[in-house]
């Protein structure tokens, strides 16, 4: 039997044997809870402790800065739910609505709760709608900043396209217009959903200039279920969730040791390992792109070929359903992505490949290809060497419906 190819390191990936054999002791023998403060707790909130210096070492910030959640879309509920709460608990009560900016194509984690909280009146939004090659202008964002703004949220890179976003820029521009505003005066609060670049991008965050930072293991060769946010010391922002007094009393619930110990495991081999496995993985994807783009009729890449990260192409087939394209793949043992895996079983178009100005009928053609540190080379070439025959297959099936269509017209 052949061995299934898995292109699809975007939506999850396989947790590394290193991280395996850190977490397995916290389950039956180290199982206490880190709040306990006898040896079994103890013990817990040592392994915590250590996870937490591998993060601030990773994000060249201090351990007290990292909060562990359960994964990036609690961090992102948190980041932006947790600020607006903390610029309604000021004192003064003339308090302007308050505004926040936010890009058309983030993950829907971010996109729902910008729109929960401007369904509740909380708070204006503006969505920036990015170029057409998937990048979010800072002039826009510039333009689009009011004295009321007090959030500003842009992915890092965008989980479907793979573009990579100047958040360094905007950190630079949120510095300077903060420090125009003055210390008495709710500041821009800056915050970037890191959950795609952790892998390969710079994430210092004093380089980046953000305020929060949110990532979740299982996209690192971590764990499902765990995650971080970033909190840059004097933020203004409050907990959203009620209990414990976990996490610096800013994320209450009992400690996911195993998960924790899973994650801080996962980043310092990121940290380790990046330089030599981006420049492997981004070989192979440009292979791909050359591939698919030179051998494949009628196809075009989604995203700019330059600003993109090392694992990500995402094609868009003429004539093809993307569901079937990858409903046949599957059937060859090889699993992609159409639009983002969280948003599968919705049969309604991408949002971010609509936002970068694709025709619904190009977003429903598409297929995301994401590769990660166990791709190979034979793997990408038998892959598209099947990805043509079930091509020339569905578009010669939907080439007779049209024109079977065209006939009775
Ligand atoms: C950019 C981005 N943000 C947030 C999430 C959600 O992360 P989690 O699964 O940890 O909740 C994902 C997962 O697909 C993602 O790609």
């Amino acid at each position: 039997m052949t061995k299934p190819i898995y292109l699809d390191y975007a939506a999850t990936t396989p947790v590394d044997k290193e991280v395996l054999q850190a977490m397995l002791p916290y389950f039956c023998e180290n199982f206490g809870n880190a709040m306990s403060i006898h040896s079994f707790g103890q013990e817990a909130m040592q392994a915590v402790d250590q996870a937490r210096q591998n993060m601030a070492d990773f994000f060249s910030c201090t351990p007290s800065e990292v909060i562990f959640t359960s994964g990036a879309t609690e961090s992102n509920n948190l980041a932006v739910k947790g600020v607006l709460k903390a610029y309604y608990a000021q004192a003064s009560k003339n308090l302007l609505k308050p505004h926040i900016i936010t890009s058309l194509f983030e993950h829907h984690c971010v996109l729902d709760s910008v729109r929960a909280v401007e369904k509740e009146g909380l708070a204006e939004v503006t969505y920036l709608r990015p170029d057409k090659n998937g990048l979010v202008r800072v002039t826009d964002l510039e333009k689009a900043i009011q004295s009321n703004t007090i959030f500003i949220s842009i992915m890092y890179v965008n989980n479907e396209i793979g573009t990579v976003q100047p958040i360094g820029k905007i950190g630079k521009l949120v510095k300077k217009i903060n420090t125009t505003r003055g210390a008495q005066v709710f500041p821009i609060v800056f915050h970037t959903d890191a959950t795609q670049a952790i892998n390969y991008f710079d994430c210092h965050v004093e380089t980046l200039g953000v305020h929060l930072l949110s990532m979740s293991a299982h996209k690192i060769y971590g764990p499902k279920g765990v995650g971080a946010l970033y909190i840059k010391k004097g933020t203004p922002i409050r907990k959203v969730q009620d209990g414990g007094d976990q996490e610096y009393k800013m994320r209450a619930g009992t400690h996911n040791v195993t998960g924790i110990v899973g994650l801080g495991k996962a980043i310092e081999l990121v940290q380790k390992n990046q330089a030599k496995e981006n420049k492997k993985i981004q070989l192979l994807r440009d292979h791909l792109i050359e591939k698919v783009l030179t051998e494949i009729p009628q196809v075009r890449l989604n995203g700019s070929k330059t600003h993109r990260s090392p694992n990500n192409t995402n094609f868009s087939f003429a004539s093809v359903e993307g569901e079937g394209l990858l409903l046949s793949l599957d059937m060859e043992q090889i699993s992609c992505s159409t639009g983002s895996a969280c948003s599968s079983g919705a049969l309604s178009a991408s949002h971010v490949l609509l936002s970068i100005g694709l025709r619904p009928e190009e977003a429903h053609g598409s297929l995301r290809m994401t590769i990660g540190k166990f791709t190979t080379k034979a793997e990408i070439n038998t892959t598209v060497k099947k990805l043509k025959i079930i091509l020339t297959r569905l578009r010669k099936i939907s080439g007779s419906v049209l024109d079977e269509y065209y006939a009775k017209k």
